[in-house]
């Protein structure tokens, strides 16, 4: 049992809007940075508050939202808006659901799913400051030089909130208000409900406007704050995709900066995008170009790129890893891996281990200390320890039908293009002939040879495979010569090959 919440007595966010400006099949809010999806980083924030009951309003898409919503927050209650528009509509959805489980008291902290940036942090000074102030409800602002499109906050003489104007609805004087509503607010549940039972459609947009609580609020005698922050990104929505690109590279920048002060050497920080689950230890060095991913972890004195994308790769201490693709993958301590290195999932090398140039990899275990330098391809096998794979080596381990598995023991040596017809074993101590297939298991210390040495033909083309192309050109050729005149001086011809007997 996880312990019990501490924090607000709920967290709504409100999701249920289309996001036509995204111009996507995908919903807008499960679009993503940072490998999360907008909506995964707003749940997290309002989980992060510990909020006794945590709703989300849907509508638009509702079935993938939902879907989405219960992978990532199962415990998540699911609240549909109906045809009624607005903010306002959204939140009285969510109280009526709540209410009718256990009546909410206390504070219900409001927040939207497409703002990305916003941290659980600055949600819980707002909660914070709306409860040790006594508020009806606490409004987060920011000050911005554009301020076109948002609810404007409207200021009594005497500095207090008076209320929120909607940018459709505001007056020429109104419009030149810089503060704006973040549309993220804390509110007292009992001064919520009793406003947005007086709240109406009349407005320039037809819609029941959560903004005008605030007000309402007031005029029942609450008292409404604002805690304005400095940090724009914090409240900034992504309605379209350069809004969306601008935020991702906002939130890159944010944890790239907070791993350098941890300790991590990023060459290139423009270049380097680093997901939020993605964790670094003190003296990992991250060259330009390298994007990580998804529950990647690289230990200490690690050093990882240029040119490499890992997703839920493991990175052991002192381990190299040089223009690299890799995923679901666990390179050892002191390992090497690059470059022009592909591993796929179920990839795991030992300490001090090596997978070179122009490998692929899937499903392999690698002993300590063993290497696969060079060109090939290494599935479904199990390899000991100081083995060393020759150059251009694969597994066969697809038979068309199945895949088999290929046992190679340790101490290992196997010739330049050997390939590897599973299910098949090699012993320890073993070793192949360049150009072997094996097709038998190898007993330990054996060395095999699948080539028998060189032996032409002559002229087996020209009845095994009697008609074709091949065999028309072997004979125009063996004419010819037929035909020549013998080189009378017998001295060697010289051609633009070079000199022939
Ligand atoms: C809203 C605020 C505005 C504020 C701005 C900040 C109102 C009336 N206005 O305006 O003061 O400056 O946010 O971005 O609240 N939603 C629903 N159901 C609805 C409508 C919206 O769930 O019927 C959700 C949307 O999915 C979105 C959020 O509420 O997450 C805000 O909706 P949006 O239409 O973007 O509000 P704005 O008009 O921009
Ligand atoms: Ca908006």
């Amino acid at each position: 049992m996880s312990p019990a919440p501490t924090g607000p007595a709920a967290v709504v966010v409100l999701a249920a809007g289309a996001g036509t400006r995204m111009k996507s099949r995908t919903p807008k809010i499960l679009h993503e940075i940072g490998g999360l999806s907008m909506v995964g980083h707003a749940l997290r924030a309002a989980r992060s508050l510990q909020p006794q009951r945590l709703a989300i309003v849907v509508r638009h898409e509702r079935d993938l939202v939902e879907g989405h919503v219960s992978a990532l927050d199962p415990e998540a209650l699911i609240i549909d808006q109906d045809d009624i528009p607005g903010t306002g509509r959204a939140v009285e959805a969510a109280i009526e659901a709540l209410d009718a489980e256990a009546e909410l008291a206390g504070t219900v902290v409001v927040t939207y799913g497409d703002v990305p940036l916003l941290t659980g942090e600055l949600l819980g000074e707002l909660v914070s400051i709306h409860e040790s102030q006594g508020n009806a409800v606490t409004v987060l602002t920011a000050v911005l030089d554009d301020a076109t499109g948002y609810g404007r906050i409207l200021r009594a003489a005497d500095g207090t909130v008076a209320g929120i104007r909607e940018h459709k609805d505001a007056s020429e004087e109104e419009r030149a208000i810089r503060e704006i509503n973040s549309g993220i607010y804390a509110f007292d549940a009992a001064a919520l409900r009793s406003a947005l039972a007086h709240i109406t459609t009349d407005n320039a947009q037809g819609e029941k406007y959560l903004t005008d609580v605030l007000g309402l609020a007031r005029d029942a005698g609450g008292r409404v704050a604002a805690l304005p922050t400095e940090d724009r990104w914090q409240v900034e929505g992504a309605n379209d995709r350069v809004q969306l690109a601008a935020l991702g590279a906002e939130h890159n920048r944010r944890i790239v900066e907070a791993w350098m002060r941890a300790g991590v050497t990023v060459v290139d920080p423009s270049t380097t995008w680093i997901d939020s689950t993605v964790t670094l230890d003190e003296d990992v060095r991250i060259l330009p170009n390298t994007q990580l991913h998804g529950s990647t972890t690289v230990a200490r004195d690690a050093v990882v790129g240029p040119d490499t994308t890992l997703t839920d790769v493991t990175v052991g201490e002192g381990a190299t890893v040089v223009r690299t693709h890799g995923s679901g993958s666990v390179i050892g301590p002191k390992a090497n891996v690059g470059p022009f290195t592909y591993l796929r999932p179920g990839t795991v090398l030992g300490e001090k281990g090596k997978i070179g140039a122009f490998y692929e990899t899937k499903n392999v275990t690698i002993g300590r200390g063993s290497k696969l330098s060079h060109l090939g391809y290494a599935g479904d096998a199990e390899i000991g320890e100081d083995t060393n794979i020759g150059c251009g080596n694969i597994t066969a381990n697809y038979d068309g039908e199945k895949k088999h598995r290929t046992v190679i023991g340790s101490g290992v040596r196997t010739g330049s293009n050997t390939v590897f017809v599973a299910p098949v074993s090699v012993g320890d101590g073993a070793y192949s002939g360049a150009g072997a297939v094996i097709r038998k298991d190898v007993p330990p210390g054996a060395l095999a040879l699948s080539l028998a040495s060189q032996r032409n033909a002559e002229g087996w083309v020209l009845t095994h495979r009697a008609g074709t192309e091949s065999a028309r050109r072997a004979q125009a050729a063996l004419d010819a010569r037929e035909a020549a005149p013998q080189n009378p001086s017998n001295t060697p011809a010289i051609t633009e090959e070079g000199i022939q007997a």
